[in-house]
Formats: structure tokens, C-alpha cells, sequence
């Protein structure tokens, strides 16, 4: 493979202005996010503390192997949606390693209104389900639950996606032999006693966690029983009466303790064995995207020079460098796996979606995974470009993307408009994780461009009645438009609405991409079943 030849000047002060201006960007991110990881208020924490109890970010911290890195899914799920203040969406989730395995950890953060359950804190954990299903991770769940938050049931309890599911997948998991362990280590309410009892193995701590279908004041309301919780569905109960949990611990640490010893006895899975050789670091220094990212997504930037921050050595194998160049295809590796890249260098052509196909065609036979770096403001439209069948053509990469055997990986390092968006492998096509940086734009257009298909359709209504809009009234219709599509297409909105798994750091993104081809390879990769390519 040949080194790629970067054209950054460090020293030009437009790289300059670029760095300051990402490293802003970054920066607020980073600071969100370190007041969201506090998690609850802090009149909850002390209560948390004044009855022996840790926060769910020490369990995790605590649970975790010594060396072990932690893959925090969508930390700032829920961020400024509800009235109330809602860090993390109540619950973390994540990956990390217990006694050497790869372990999907799902948290409930008890600080947060009793860690019961908003519409996004339900979609974050199923969408934590959902991971560890498609790369054979088993769960632990931290349960520390009031279970559906009972104002927006509407929201949480009736529908495919909501509560029910996340018992469903519970089942799912275990019969695809991936081990589901629970530590009780609060109360599990109502809908909530389901986790537990759903793992196949549920550890519950002494006078802490407690399990029931209808607390002491339900029992109260219903029956006039007055009952303690331990009484009703503590350890002891639990442990020695009823069988609903396997293991009695005295307090937390000999809790987690008992995780880890579950995760050691659980027999390890045989990793899928991918095209690898030593890793080397980047020739380019990562931390020059920064420099290189414009200030607006509307400013171009050559892919490659990403690429080259992101690949081992700087290598890469370009396909087709000479056809359809408005997509950057080519092999390349990341930690030392080879890996297929498909980069965007402006809007895309019939010729670049064929191109596009025949690469992802060449990772699928050949079982390379396929990294999609996202920056597209979508299909080239015209009259010239319809009649050379434009639809037709980026059909053959839309079914290509969806049908690819291989784990995809998305990063939006720019604009993710229109049916870019579905080429390029967004949410709806299902890559492994898709994270965004913080720079990056979600719309299915962008502000400009929304504006004016909005205004032309009403300057079109009136033109039938015979009648004109002012300069003014156009300018009041646009200007909301284009506020509201700016305000909704930023990463922050993004992640909030869990769009993505994370912003991530750019000059990090390397990393991000390591760790989760590694956890794609628990998963032996399917055969190649393409569907049918409109000719
Ligand atoms: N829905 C909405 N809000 C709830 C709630 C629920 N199911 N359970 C608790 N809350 C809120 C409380 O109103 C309180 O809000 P505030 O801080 O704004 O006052 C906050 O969560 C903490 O509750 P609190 O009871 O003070 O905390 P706790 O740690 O002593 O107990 C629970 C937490 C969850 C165990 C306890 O509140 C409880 O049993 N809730 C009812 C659970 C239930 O029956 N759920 C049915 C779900 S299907």
C-alpha cells in the first residue's frame, strides 16, 4: 500500500483558525458531558451515600477488569429534551471487559428519579441490547430501578420499542447462549422485576436490593398488608424462599465480586479470525483534524487527508482513484485489520454510486469490514442525471449497504443529508455503531436548501391564485426555516435523540474504530446474500 500524500500546511493560519475553532467545539462536548457523568442532584447522591450505596458509575468502575477500557454508548442521551433534568437518559451503558471478557454493562443511575424509566432511557437500553446481539457480547445488568416513569407511560410501556422489549431481548440473548447476569442492587419495581428475573444468573444484595411486582405501597393500597421491602422481596427472601435470585451477597463488593467470578467461569468466545498484521500509528498525526476540518460543513475538505489520520502508516490502497471521484474508496488497516473505507468528496454521481457497489461487493466476498466516513450532502439532481438513471445507480450501493455481510462502522465527520445519508450507511442501515464528531450536521436537507423548497412551493401556491410574495413575506417564511433546520441538524440534537451511539473525538476516532471491529469479531461474519442489482 502507498502512503497518502497529505497537502496540510501546520504553519497556514487557516489551518490555525480551523484547529481553534474544533478544538471549541470539542470542548463544549467534553464539558457536557463531564457534568452529565455526575449524573443525578446531589440532595439524590447524598441519599444514595447516607444508605451505604455507590453511585452506578463506581459499580462499573469497580466491576471492570484493572486495564479494561470502557465503550460508553450515548452519553449525552436526553440531553435539554425533558422538562426535568435527565443526564445520560437515568442509565449507562457501555462495553468493557470483566474477568477477560467482552461484557455489554447496562446501569441504572438510581440519582436519577429513582433510575426509573424515560422513553430514551428505554430506547438507550435497547439500543444497548442491540449491540450486544449483533457482536455476541453477554450482559450485565446494574439493577437499581423504580421501572416505568409513570407520567409518560404512554411513551415507555405500550408499543414494540418500548419496556416489554427489553425482556424480550433478555430471552433473545440468553438462547443465543449470551450469558445475561444481574446484580440487584436497588429496588426493581413492578415492570422492573422483569430484568432480573429474566437473567440467567441474579445476584441481590442484603437489605439494599429488593425485587417485586407491586412495592410496599401498592401492597398497602391493594391489600391494607403492611410490609417492609425486605420483608416483601429482599435477598433473604429472594435468596432462600422464593428462588427468583441465585446469590445472596452482604454488601456491594461482595457483589461485584460474585459478578466477576460469573464472567470468569463463563466460557470465552472464540474470536473470528480477520486479515491482521502488527498495527503501526498513523504517519500524519491525528490531532491535525482539527486543523484540517473547516469551520462550516459547507466548505469542501479532501477525505484522504482523514483517512491519512486515521490508518495505519498513513497507507491506503485506493480503488478506482480515477472514476467516480466524488466517493473515495480503498482498502486500508486500523490496528493492524484490513479494513474497506468509503470516504465522500462531494455530492454523488451515477458513476460513484456504481463504484461505491463494486467496492463494498469486493469487502463483502473478501470478509473486510467496511468503514463509511460520512460527509454527503446527497445525490446530484438535474434533468441530465435523472435521464442517465441516477435512482437506478444508487439503488445498486443502497442494496449493496444493506445487504453487506460484513460489519459496517459509520463516523459522520461532516454533513449527513438526503439519500447520502442512506449510501453512506446512517442509522437505518444498520452499522455496528455510528458516532459523530462534534462538528458534524444531520438533515434530510440542509437549512439552505429546505428554505428554498419550502419557499418555492409556496410562491407556487400563490402564483395559481394569481398572486406574488413579496421580497419580505419570503424572507419571513425562509428565516424560521433555516433557524429550525440549523438548531436540528446539530450532533448535540443528534445524540440527545440517540440518532448515534456518541460525538466522539476526531482525533480519537482511530481508537473508537479499534475497539469496535475487535468487538465485531465475537461474531463469525455471514456469508455474502446480495439482493437483487437494478442493471
Ligand atoms: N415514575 C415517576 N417518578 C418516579 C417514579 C416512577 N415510577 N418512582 C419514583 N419517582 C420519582 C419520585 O417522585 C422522586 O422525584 P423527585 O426527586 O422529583 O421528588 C424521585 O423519583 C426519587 O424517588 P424517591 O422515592 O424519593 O427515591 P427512593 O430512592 O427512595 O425510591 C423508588 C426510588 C423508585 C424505589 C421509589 O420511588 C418507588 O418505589 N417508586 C415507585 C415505583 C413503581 O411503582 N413503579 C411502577 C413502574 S411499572
Amino acid at each position: 500500500m502507498s502512503r497518502i500524500y497529505s497537502n496540510i500546511n501546520t504553519k497556514d493560519p487557516i489551518y490555525k483558525k480551523r484547529y481553534e475553532h474544533n478544538k471549541k467545539l470539542l470542548n463544549k462536548v467534553n464539558e457536557i458531558k463531564e457534568e452529565v457523568q455526575k449524573g443525578g442532584s446531589l440532595k439524590a447522591h447524598e441519599v444514595n451515600k447516607k444508605r451505604g450505596k455507590l453511585f452506578c458509575r463506581e459499580r462499573i468502575e469497580k466491576v471492570l477488569d484493572k486495564a479494561s477500557p470502557f465503550l460508553e454508548i450515548a452519553p449525552l442521551a436526553a440531553y435539554n429534551i425533558y422538562d426535568d433534568n435527565v443526564p445520560s437518559a437515568g442509565i449507562v451503558t457501555g462495553v468493557g471487559r470483566i474477568s477477560g471478557k467482552e461484557v455489554m454493562i447496562i446501569a441504572n443511575d438510581q440519582t436519577v428519579k429513582g433510575g426509573t424509566y424515560y422513553p430514551l432511557t428505554v430506547k438507550k437500553h435497547i439500543r444497548a441490547q442491540q449491540i450486544a446481539l449483533e457482536n455476541n457480547l453477554p450482559c450485565l445488568y446494574l439493577v437499581d430501578s423504580g421501572g416505568a416513569y409513570l407520567p409518560m407511560q404512554d411513551e415507555v410501556f405500550p408499543d414494540r420499542d418500548h419496556f416489554g422489549n427489553i425482556f424480550y431481548n433478555q430471552a433473545v440473548l440468553s438462547s443465543k447462549g449470551l450469558l445475561q447476569v444481574a446484580l440487584v442492587a436497588g429496588l426493581s419495581t413492578a415492570g422492573g422485576a422483569y430484568v432480573p428475573a429474566m437473567c440467567d444468573q441474579t445476584i441481590i444484595i442484603k437489605e439494599q436490593g429488593a425485587i417485586f411486582i407491586g412495592g410496599p405501597p401498592l401492597v398497602k393500597a391493594a391489600t391494607g398488608e403492611v410490609v417492609s421491602a425486605e420483608e416483601l422481596g429482599g435477598a433473604d427472601v429472594h435468596t432462600r424462599i422464593s428462588g427468583v435470585a441465585d446469590y445472596y451477597a452482604v454488601d456491594e463488593e461482595m457483589g461485584l465480586r460474585k459478578v466477576r467470578e460469573i464472567f470468569a467461569h463463563f466460557p470465552n468466545c472464540k474470536k473470528y479470525e480477520l486479515d491482521r498484521v502488527a498495527p503501526v500509528e498513523p504517519y500524519y498525526d491525528p490531532d491535525e483534524i482539527y486543523g484540517i476540518v473547516p469551520e462550516t460543513t459547507e466548505t469542501f475538505y479532501d477525505v484522504k487527508e482523514i483517512i491519512a489520520r486515521i490508518v495505519d502508516n498513513s497507507e491506503f490502497e485506493e480503488f478506482k482513484d480515477r472514476f467516480g471521484q466524488t466517493v473515495v474508496t480503498g482498502f486500508a488497516r486500523i490496528g493492524g485489520y484490513l479494513t474497506g473505507i468509503i470516504g465522500n468528496n462531494g455530492v454523488i454521481f451515477p458513476e460513484s454510486s456504481t463504484k461505491a457497489a463494486h467496492f463494498i461487493e469486493l469487502c463483502c466476498f473478501r470478509k473486510i469490514p467496511l468503514i463509511f466516513l460520512q460527509n454527503i450532502t446527497g445525490f446530484i439532481v438535474g434533468k441530465k442525471y435523472e435521464h442517465q438513471g441516477m435512482p437506478k445507480d444508487g439503488a445498486k450501493w443502497i442494496t449493496a449497504v444493506s445487504t453487506a455481510n460484513v460489519p459496517k462502522f459509520t463516523v459522520i465527520i461532516g454533513n449527513s443529508y438526503g439519500a447520502g445519508n442512506y449510501a453512506m450507511c446512517g442509522r437505518g442501515y444498520n452499522p455496528r455503531f455510528l458516532w459523530m464528531w462534534p462538528n458534524a450536521k444531520i438533515a434530510v436537507m440542509g437549512p439552505n436548501q429546505a428554505a428554498d423548497v419550502l419557499c418555492q412551493v409556496k410562491i407556487n401556491q400563490y402564483k395559481r391564485d394569481n398572486k406574488i410574495l413579496s421580497e419580505e413575506e419570503i424572507k419571513n417564511i425562509r428565516e424560521p426555516i433555516l433557524e429550525e433546520y440549523r438548531n436540528k441538524s446539530e450532533a448535540l440534537y443528534s445524540t440527545a435523540r440517540l440518532w448515534d451511539d456518541g460525538i466522539i473525538d476526531p482525533a480519537r476516532t482511530r481508537q473508537y474504530l479499534m475497539l469496535a471491529i475487535e468487538l465485531s469479531l465475537n461474531k463469525k461474519y455471514d456469508e455474502v446474500n446480495f439482493g437483487i442489482f437494478r442493471m
